[in-house]
């Protein structure tokens, strides 16, 4: 069974191991250091970003966010996404979870429990590396459709969107 808890301050160093898994840092962009950081900040209050752990059966898994696209309007005009849609990322860092078709299961229990849990919010939203194939082909299984592709940090990106009325 796949669940989400808020972080709390005391998985900072299990994220920071996470960060670092080879699997994992292939594709994370922010440097470990500042990727631990601004999740500090989210804990203090300082970023509007909402951080869960992903538990399979209790285990923790990895992390999972989500945010409204209203408090980052910059990336919000870069992906044409309305302010009541939210953006989502995630990262499973445990290596034997990975390939193993849980993504698609976190991602369609997380947009069902947490993001559409606000009734207001319209979509999910999220961009992927282009060359991230794992990535995009699990976010479409559950459910994401590939709007169009998005150029974010000089690099090709796919913009994936799950609209309030797929999401079972
Ligand atoms: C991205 C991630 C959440 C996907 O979850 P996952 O459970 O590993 O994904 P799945 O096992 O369901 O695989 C998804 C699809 O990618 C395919 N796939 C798996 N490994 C792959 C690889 N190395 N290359 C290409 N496709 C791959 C799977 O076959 C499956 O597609 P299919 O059903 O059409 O065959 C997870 O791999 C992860 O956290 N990776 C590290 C960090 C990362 O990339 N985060 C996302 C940043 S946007």
């Amino acid at each position: 069974m796949i669940r989400f808890r808020p972080l709390e301050e005391s998985d900072l160093p299990q994220v920071d191991a996470w960060l670092r898994a080879e699997h994992v840092a292939e594709w994370w962009r922010d440097p470990v250091e500042i990727a631990v950081a601004k999740r500090q900040a989210a804990l203090e209050g300082r970023r509007q970003v909402e951080h869960y752990v992903i538990l399979e059966n209790e285990r923790p898994l990895g992390i999972i966010q989500t945010y409204l696209v209203a408090d980052y309007p910059d990336w919000g005009r870069l992906i044409g996404a309305e302010p009541e849609a939210a953006g989502v990322d995630l990262f499973v860092g445990e290596p034997d979870a990975v390939g193993r078709g849980l993504g698609p299961e976190i991602l369609r229990e997380f947009a069902r429990t947490v993001v559409f849990s606000r009734p207001e919010t319209t979509a999910a939203v999220a961009t992927v590396e282009e060359a991230n194939i794992r990535s995009w082909r699990a976010f479409e299984k559950a459910g994401f459709r590939h709007v169009r592709d998005v150029e974010e940090d000089g690099l090709p990106h796919r913009l994936l969107r799950l609209d309030r009325r797929y999401a079972q």
